[in-house]
């Protein structure tokens, strides 16, 4: 794969968060500091990717991802094309490729892409033209970096440090890009007790998540934890035979207010979304005084016009001339 970060150090491509750096990581979170409005304060309006525009391919459904890419580009002023791709051309027998390449030829400048498959972004990075900026928003259950992103801004928000932090991910972590992603981050940001929580079933494979710790007693994993990150039983990913009886399920796994009270006291409760109540977390927890979902939400806009904006400075360097 052509690397994500060019001669000059600007952040290329956005597929992965394996391999950046501690201070790329940072400047990204202070970038999107800078960008981030809460509900109710005028959103941000700014120029940064004035005449670039963004094409938004996604081959899964989304709800946020989707929403915040669109919307964060245009804050910043792109041109923005949402294509449905389950109904576009590949359904017509188009290769990827051949959709890729008619896009680029209408001035498409970033392709923000979400595929159920693993492969497409670093496949796309080598195949688009050197102008060209290819940005994950959701490989398979591989990787999701922007969502990592968000989770690692909303942590520093509450906790203002990575050092010392206990952090454990509840649930389907198996099939979690999500996971994967926001677990980079956190390693290369300082974070030396991670650890990991679910039925042996959907606990990641021994070489993956080197350093974490797991449990299959939710009990144990919390103990007192500073950010406790649920995760959505993903059925989708899984073998049909696999299927999970919800409320036993919920009965051994699904975050209540009695188990987050052995959580460190001010722990913050995270969850990507979408959510399923009542499975992995009760609604009293998912709305209460702890979580910090819906910030979660507003911070991945931000994240995403950092990203993007991040994107488009290195991209006049990569550009032809007039
Ligand atoms: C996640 C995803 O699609 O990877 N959602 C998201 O992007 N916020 C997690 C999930 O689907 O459970």
């Amino acid at each position: 794969m052509r690397a994500q970060i060019d001669s000059a150090g600007g952040l290329r491509h956005l597929v992965t968060l394996e391999g950046l750096s501690r201070e790329t990581l940072l400047s990204l979170l202070d970038r999107a500091e800078n960008y981030r409005r809460i509900p109710g304060q005028p959103a941000y309006e700014g120029r940064e990717l004035a005449g670039v525009t963004v094409s938004n391919l996604f081959f899964e459904p989304s709800t946020r991802t989707r929403a915040s890419f669109d919307l964060a580009a245009r804050r910043l002023g792109a041109h923005v094309l949402n294509m449905d791709m389950q109904s576009s051309s590949r359904v017509k027998g188009e290769t990827m490729l051949d959709t890729v390449y008619t896009l680029e030829a209408m001035n498409t400048d970033v392709f923000v892409i979400r595929d159920t498959e693993a492969g497409l972004p670093e496949f796309l990075i080598d195949h688009v033209a050197p102008h060209v900026s290819v940005i994950s928003a959701g490989e398979a259950h591989c990787s999701h970096p922007t969502q990592g992103l968000l989770d690692v801004l909303t942590i520093r928000t509450h906790k203002r440090r990575f050092e010392g932090l206990k952090v454990v991910i509840v649930g389907d972590i198996r099939h979690s890009r999500v996971a994967r992603s926001t677990a980079q981050a956190l390693t290369t940001l300082g974070v030396t007790d991670l650890r990991l929580v679910g039925p042996e079933s959907l606990l990641p494979d021994e070489n993956e998540f080197r350093g974490a710790q797991r449990f299959t007693r939710i009990e144990d994993g919390l103990a007192d934890a500073d950010v406790v990150m649920m995760l959505r039983i993903q059925k989708e990913r899984m073998a049909v035979d696999a299927s999970l009886d919800d409320a036993a399920y919920f009965r051994d796994f699904g975050l209540t207010p009695a188990r987050l009270r052995l959580a460190a006291p001010n722990a913050i409760v995270m969850h990507p979304g979408p959510m399923n109540r009542g499975i992995e977390i009760d609604s009293r927890v998912a709305d209460g005084p702890q979580s910090v979902i819906r910030e979660q939400v507003n911070n991945g806009v931000a994240v995403r016009m950092a990203v993007l904006a991040a994107i488009a400075a290195t991209l006049t360097r990569h550009r032809l001339p007039l």
